[in-house]
């Protein structure tokens, strides 16, 4: 089954937990949390200390988006505060196979995440090691910005490359998902679909959430 992970980076930040309680009760499956260092992107947002904070709101999955350098200084601190699903991007860990291992050793479900302009011929050696494969949509960030068009060949390349190589690993898809373009991007091949301000821009998280649902059964 598909799932529907809302981005908290377009959360009211001075109210993150009543958010996250409030997209579980919309019906939300993951809770996605950008970690941002205004290195590796250009914006910074919240560290380990929040994301343990945020624990106690929810029983559901998170799923810790890790857009900083250096990843493998703060597996740990990230793991510790409650990750399920650890994310880090291939442009930024000098020693993939060692961070993706360390994260597994934790017991903790390992991602890769890769940039608009990353080809996925980076991934072979690492693909089969992995759980998950986020693509990223937009150039990592910012909440809001427009889907690339040109990144649904690259998702359905993903698809084939996985169904033959590693068939475990799920594809995660991330930036400018709304409920136009969802059914689309399930349909190339995307398993978990973030969306950011198409949720918490919108008036009625539950609304937003059951017409995304239903547009992913079309
Ligand atoms: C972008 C983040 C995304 C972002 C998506 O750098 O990784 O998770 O929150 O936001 P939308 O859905 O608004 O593009
Ligand atoms: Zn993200």
């Amino acid at each position: 089954m598909k799932k529907i992970a809302p981005s908290i980076l377009s959360a009211d930040f001075g109210r993150l937990g009543e958010e996250i309680a409030a997209v579980e009760a919309a019906g939300a499956d993951w809770i996605h949390i950008d970690v941002m260092d205004g290195h590796f992107v250009p914006n910074i947002t919240i560290g380990a200390p929040v994301v343990q904070s945020l624990r106690k709101y929810t029983r559901l999955p998170f799923d810790v988006h890790l857009m900083i350098d250096q990843p493998e200084a703060y597996l740990d601190a990230f793991l510790d505060a409650g990750s399920d699903v650890l994310t880090v991007h291939l442009e930024a860990a000098n020693h993939l196979h060692r961070t993706i291992s360390h994260i597994k050793e934790r017991g903790i479900r390992a991602g890769v995440s890769v940039n608009p302009a990353t080809p996925l011929s980076h991934l072979e050696n690492i693909l089969p090691d992995l759980d998950l494969l986020l693509i990223m949509t937009v150039n990592p960030g910012f909440g809001g910005q427009q889907f690339i068009d040109s990144m649904l060949p690259k998702i359905r390349k993903a698809r084939t490359m996985i169904s033959a190589a590693a068939p475990h690993v799920l594809i995660e898809v991330d930036g400018g998902i709304n409920r136009e373009n969802i059914s689309t991007v399930a349909r190339a091949g995307a398993d978990v679909l973030v969306a950011g301000s198409a949720v918490f821009s919108s008036d009625h998280y539950g609304q937003t959430l059951a017409a995304m649902r239903s547009a992913l059964k079309c």
